[in-house]
């Protein structure tokens, strides 16, 4: 492959881990498996390793995810890990967990064991015991800082605030797990659905979003459960090994798991591999894969650490659970925005800890490209994913009555002829303002919790869409008591409590209203920057679409999205309905710190700040700049916190381009001075200085 093609893919690469990783991490919603994720991953590390000059440090490959609450979600206290919080090496084969310990025994000289542990798919924690006491609990956030969300550890049944027996360090952490059991996971899926809710992907979505909960008591309901596997080396001294040390930590009343097993050499390491490749399925909790360490202290030292994984430790991961069942019948779904989805009812299967009915069929090309068949037999997976996939059909097992199915070119719900967009795979109905469906889900979506946070099932929506008496958003704000007591099934209190929420959501700030609109392609974080970045509804709808390419997070799509919204007369009709209802169109002063300072001005952010980077880059934009992503002829200053990017660096000096740092940036747009930063630095011997 030619430099300039690989520097190109690598780029796309990137892009597409970071996108995926943030919507892992940060958003608890993730769109393709982890293994699609690895597999990018490992297509990006080959690229880097066969064109050494295009590597950076800081590649995706080099660094560990982040789940740093962002702007516009909830917000925790960051603190500094004392050691960073590093993820594993993944392996899919019995050969790379062999290529593993022959790579151990190389560096050993003497014989050695393994501790085998599952490896349980919830949200990383550490916790911090001092005196015998819980004092913090941090998320792995980006490995380096973690969001401290020690309110919420507090309210988890089998973590102790307090340590039993003795002999345990004076200060000391301890990793590990907090996870939500099927049951939890079941429970709080329906309760979600009922509420009108998006249900959580999966277990792992559900614990690491109720971490990020402002209201403990809520986590406390929600049944989460952790589970301990691993004290940093330093803070046991006085121990032989990894699994002895846990096993002291069970004794001081700490969860650890009992599934753990010593192995002597690689073929007990297979037995246990294979025995809990198929014993998982009866765990109460989800696992995806079995972690092998080596378990002498000593020799996990002697090993060491890459930057981003210990050299003594990996992942097996295992195949994703497969089930066959037959497809019964094919619904078409019109969304919120029209898109017409193709969804299979299936006869119920247990695959993963859940009972599988339904699979997406992602849009008719799919159905085309597998010969999906009503009738046929198909093979279903679920992994990290959202929703169960169908990977293949069985040909052996069709029936001859098979059908083949036939998309609809009506829309299902209001007859209106279908339509497609140039390049577009889907389907949808043009019938936006009329179309039943869409109406409904869009004011579901208005009253949303990220939205306009009214509690409101569907049920709600179809009895008030069916009585007529909500049409549109503004229709919420103009509801009666006497109305709603007529519902049926609605007592008095019940009314009493939708209307005062209702009235509470002419409080809602701005950026939420923005979302609230359901601008197709606007989510949330985009509603929030570009409230941020204009202040008020008005300075939105008059925006070019040039201007509008300049916000971080806004591309073609969004762009030409926005422009047409604030083109069609009825939206701007219903904004205005709004407006006397007395909703927030603009943000409050302090938080539109909008200046034009930067306005033109294209800007390379790299490095660790004070801030996140994404809020550095939010500044950027909300004064008028744009920031991008690689420094190039295009770039005006790259702004250089700690530990920067080499490459960028010296990209920027070989073109001339201004290296600013964080004060004088401060400086420029008129802000305060950055936080002072803590001292505390890592211990570099550890790491050898590459975190
Ligand atoms: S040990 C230095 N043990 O898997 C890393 N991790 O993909 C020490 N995980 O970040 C981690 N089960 O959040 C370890 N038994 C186990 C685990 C485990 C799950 C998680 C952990 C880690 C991720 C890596």
């Amino acid at each position: 492959m030619e430099k300039k093609e690989a520097e190109i893919l690598i780029r796309q690469l990137r892009e597409q881990i970071e996108d995926n990783s943030r919507r892992y991490y940060v958003d608890n919603a993730p769109v393709i498996s982890d293994y699609d994720f690895d597999q990018l991953l490992y297509r990006l590390a080959d690229l880097e390793k066969q064109f050494p000059e295009l590597d950076s440090p800081d590649s995706p490959t080099h660094r560990v995810g982040s789940d740093l609450s962002v702007e516009g979600g909830t917000r925790f206290p960051r603190k500094k890990h004392k050691y960073p919080m590093l993820s594993l090496g993944n392996t899919y084969s019995i050969q790379e967990v062999e290529d593993f310990a022959a790579r151990a025994n190389n560096i050993i000289n003497t014989s050695f064991t393994y501790s085998c542990e599952l490896k349980f798919d919830g949200a990383g924690i550490s916790l911090t015991y001092r005196h015998g006491r819980l004092v913090t609990a941090l998320t792995r956030g980006d490995g380096v800082v973690g969001d401290d969300v020690t309110v919420n550890i507090r309210k988890i049944a089998n973590i102790p605030h307090t340590l039993k027996g003795s002999g345990w360090p004076e200060d000391f952490e301890i990793r590990g797990e907090i996870l939500m059991p099927f049951s939890s996971f079941d429970r709080l899926n329906q309760e979600r659905e009922e509420a009108g809710d998006e249900p959580f992907a999966n277990p792992r979505n559900a614990a690491s979003g109720s971490l990020k909960l402002l209201d403990s008591d809520e986590v406390g309901r929600r049944g989460l459960w952790c589970t301990l596997y691993h004290i940093p080396n330093q803070d046991i001294p006085g121990f032989e090994g990894h699994y002895q040390a846990l096993d002291a930590a069970a004794s001081w009343g700490l969860p650890v798991s009992d599934k753990r097993r010593l192995c002597s050499d690689i073929s007990e390491v297979m037995d246990y591999i294979n025995y809990w490749d198929s014993a998982r399925k009866e765990l109460p909790y989800a696992t995806d894969g079995v972690v092998i360490k080596i378990n002498s202290l000593e020799h996990q030292r002697e090993l060491g650490y890459t930057a981003k994984s210990p050299r003594w430790a990996v992942a097996y991961k295992f195949k994703a659970e497969e089930a066959l069942t037959k497809v019964l019948s094919i619904d078409y779904q019109v969304g919120r925005t029209g898109a017409v989805t193709p969804v299979a009812n299936m006869e119920p299967v247990f695959l993963s800890g859940t009972m599988v009915k339904r699979a997406t069929l992602v849009n008719e090309d799919f159905i085309k490209s597998m010969d999906i068949r009503i009738g046929d037999t198909v093979k279903v997976v679920k992994g990290g994913e959202i929703i169960p996939k169908i990977i293949g059909v069985a040909l052996e097992s069709r029936p001859a009555d098979a059908q083949v199915p036939h998309f609809p070119t009506v829309c299902p719900d209001c007859g209106t002829p279908l339509k497609k967009e140039e390049d577009q795979a889907r389907w949808f109905c043009p019938n936006a303002t009329a179309c039943p469906t869409q109406i409904k889900g869009r004011l579901l979506h208005f009253l949303s919790r990220k939205a306009m946070n009214v509690l409101c099932g569907e049920a709600t929506i179809d009895q008030l869409y069916e009585r007529g008496f909500v049409r549109r958003p503004s229709d919420f704000y103009l509801l009666t008591l006497r109305q709603l007591m007529s519902l049926e099934g609605w007592k008095e209190r019940a009314s009493e409590r939708f209307l005062e929420s209702i009235e509470a959501s002419r409080k809602v700030s701005f950026d939420h209203v923005l979302f609230a609109l359901g601008i197709r392609y606007v989510g949330q974080t985009t509603a929030a920057m570009l409230a941020r970045r204009f202040g008020s509804i008005d300075a939105i709808s008059k925006a070019s679409y040039e201007e509008l390419l300049a916000v971080e997070d806004v591309g073609e799509t969004i762009a030409k999205s926005i422009v047409e919204y604030f083109g069609n007369p009825a939206e701007i009709t219903e904004i205005e309905r709004l407006k006397e209802a007395g909703l927030q169109f603009s943000m409050e002063a302090e938080e539109v710190k909008a200046s034009d300072v930067l306005a033109g001005k294209t800007i390379v952010v790299s490095g660790t700040f004070a801030l996140s980077r994404d809020e550095m880059k939010a500044l950027v934009a909300s004064h008028g700049g744009k920031a991008a992503s690689g420094v190039s002829g295009k770039t005006d200053f790259l702004l250089a916190g700690d530990k920067p990017g080499p490459e960028k660096i010296k990209k920027a000096e070989e073109l001339g381009i201004k290296i600013i740092g964080e004060e004088e940036f401060m400086a420029m747009i008129g802000s305060v001075k950055a936080d002072e930063k803590e001292e505390e630095q890592f211990p570099t011997d550890l790491f050898g200085g590459t975190i």
